[in-house]
């Protein structure tokens, strides 16, 4: 019972009796439990989408980083290797009518670099015409393709040379852009995303030691990412200055994982500052270089970064945000220091061991608008791992109800892209987390619809869906 409500009746009663149990109900009132119906409705223009990355359902990635790190054994669950994937290389066809039955508007998806540039300076020009054929293949169906030019992986020549922590990686980087750009660049296609969850990955690679290069040490983190912050920059304004010279329109992009970070012993000031600093270098340094030009972030006696990098100052046209779950951190007293735990009831878990926590898109949102108030946001990824398909639904629902929440706030949300469009290779977890809305069968790689993809086809088609709002008042 509302508070304001028990004292309106408190004053309107005229029963002694009866106003003395009301003015007890109202200083202890209990809560009660709520549940009532609420009709979504998203704008005409908002882009539905569903994501994808080249090295998890493509197949055959042999000049890749990963194909090298995936054979080195014990660094993939299972051992699994991505080798075949879904085989989407061979399957356009069947894949573009999934996404035309689905009725996605924005279809997001990766260029492979290490498939279009196998050797240093030597041009794939099959792999270039394939994506011309996936691209053209999409706007033939009406959707619009939203290219991504670095997921994660990297050709192996590039590897070998430091990646992103070599002094060259802007001038390949952006050698690889400019081709690219030449070749699909009058296609039409209006978002171009330079790197997907940088910080992730390179955190992933240089110091837990679960992405390639496989290192694990903290001291290693800050060359990297000013690596990919100036290959960002360069790459921005090279495709913005060829899209100007053929007057093609496009925005560019990036694409940020962000989480919610809470401490997990509230009691323990080590805890609040492993926090603090995870905050910064995961969630804010790099959103800071694009946004003031600086680089700045330290970890005591190991790390301490803060690098002018003017040129990567307003480098964003929109921001594509990734949002997966909330983690608790503690500091620990052995390298690196920092570990996160994940801390919920057994049925908020996902099948990456990950809490379900829808608010916590609404905060992250809200965060990266207050840092970047004129710019669109795209929710470019959101999803859950989930082979019963039984939490998939409520989860797709509770994050879109926070996302339908910062629209009518006036937050600039321009779509919403789940993850992922098929069951696929999830990295070092292999094929085990199955973030699909279509099944994938690993022995015939046939894929069949989960009934969270046939709620998503009529979620789309309805532009909403009716909310069931449970709580207590
Ligand atoms: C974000 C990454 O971009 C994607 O590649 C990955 O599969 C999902 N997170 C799920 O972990």
């Amino acid at each position: 019972m509302k508070k304001k409500n028990c004292f309106t009746k408190l004053i309107y009663s005229t029963n002694f009796f009866l106003s003395i149990m009301l003015g007890l109900s109202c200083v202890g009132a209990p809560p009660h439990a709520f549940s009532k119906t609420e009709e979504i409705k998203f704008p005409d223009s908002f882009e539905w989408c569903v994501a994808t990355a080249s090295h998890q359902i493509e197949g055959n990635n042999k000049d890749s980083d990963w194909w090298e790190f995936e054979r080195r054994g014990k660094t993939i669950e299972n051992e699994d290797r991505s080798t075949k994937a879904t085989d989407h290389w061979n399957r356009l066809e069947e894949d573009t009518q999934i996404l035309v039955d689905l009725g996605v508007k924005t279809y997001r998806f990766s260029l492979e670099w290490a498939k279009i540039e196998p050797q240093p300076g030597n041009w794939n020009k099959e792999a270039l015409e394939h994506y011309k054929k996936e691209i053209l293949l999409l706007k033939k169906n009406n959707i619009k393709p939203f290219i991504t030019l670095n997921h994660f992986s990297i050709p192996y020549w590039f590897a070998k040379k430091g990646g992103w922590t070599s002094p060259q990686a802007p001038h390949f980087f952006n050698r690889y852009v400019k081709k690219v750009f030449e070749n699909l660049g009058h296609l039409g296609i209006e978002s171009w995303v330079t790197f997907n969850e940088p910080v992730w990955n390179l955190i992933s690679g240089y110091v837990l030691g679960a992405f390639p290069p496989g290192k694990k040490d903290l001291k290693l983190l800050a060359a990297p990412i000013v690596g990919v912050v100036k290959s960002h920059a360069l790459a921005y304004k090279t495709l913005h200055k060829i899209a100007k010279k053929r007057n093609i329109p496009i925005k560019v992009g990036l694409v940020k994982a962000l989480n919610i970070f809470e401490t997990l012993r509230k009691w323990n000031p080590l805890d609040h500052y492993a926090r603090s600093i995870l905050e910064r270098v995961y969630n804010l340094s790099l959103l800071e270089a694009l946004q003031k030009g600086r680089l700045k972030f330290s970890f005591p006696t190991i790390v301490n970064m803060d690098k002018e990098l003017k040129e990567a100052k307003g480098t964003l046209d929109f921001l594509g945000v990734n949002f997966y779950t909330r983690l608790f951190v503690k500091f620990t007293f052995s390298p690196p220091f920092i570990k996160t735990e994940t801390v919920a009831a057994k049925d908020k878990i996902t099948e990456m061991h990950w809490e379900i926590y829808p608010e916590g898109l609404y905060k992250v949102v809200t965060k990266a608008h207050q840092m970047f108030p004129k710019l669109p946001i795209f929710i470019s990824e959101n999803g859950i791992a989930d082979k019963t398909d039984k939490k998939r639904i409520p989860f797709i629902k509770d994050h879109l109800y926070y996302v339908y929440k910062l629209i009518k706030q006036k937050v600039p949300i321009v779509g919403y892209c789940y993850w992922t469009l098929i069951d696929n290779f999830e990295w070092a977890h292999g094929y085990r987390p199955r973030f699909g809305l279509y099944e994938l069968d690993l022995k015939t790689l046939s894929r069949t619809p989960r009934p969270s993809a046939i709620f998503y086809k009529n979620l789309i088609k309805k532009k909403g869906f009716s909310y069931e709002k449970k709580g207590f008042k």
